[in-house]
């Protein structure tokens, strides 16, 4: 299990813990694949990654426009670099095949910018959903 759900920070909007809860759930099955060196396994779950995370990410944006958040533009390019590196080590993965490398990027980069990420960007964004409502 490379996040428990205890590491992440709850934030002041239940829809966004949701959605973290269950990012969660994707990242630790593949990792668990990266760890089993399942290449196939790895292969049906990448996408299903790119997915959950873009779900996660333009939910986060509707509703920060939705209730004109001051700073959209600047957590908005929080999750475009994400976005980014997500692209390209989805690149790499295609070419070389390679759980290492992709256990790399899992444990070192997503993990510790998604704690980050939420602890930072999230939860000042929810307070400012709704009027900081649930
Ligand atoms: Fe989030
Ligand atoms: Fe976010």
């Amino acid at each position: 299990m490379l996040i428990q759900i205890q590491e992440i920070q709850q934030v002041a909007n239940e829809v966004m813990n949701m959605l973290h809860e269950e990012e969660i759930e994707v990242i630790n099955n593949i990792h668990d694949a990266v760890l089993a060196r399942d290449i196939e396994k790895i292969d049906e779950l990448f996408p299903v990654l790119l997915f959950d995370v873009e779900d996660h990410f333009s939910t986060e944006e509707t509703m920060m426009q939705e209730n004109n958040y001051g700073n959209f533009q600047v957590h908005k390019n929080d999750h475009d670099t994400m976005r980014e590196k997500l692209k390209k080590f989805h690149k790499r993965w295609e070419v070389l095949k390679s759980p290492k490398e992709l256990q790399g990027f899992l444990e070192k980069d997503f993990k510790s910018w998604l704690v980050l990420h939420i602890s930072k960007w999230d939860s000042e964004t929810a307070l400012h959903l709704n009027g900081g409502g649930m």
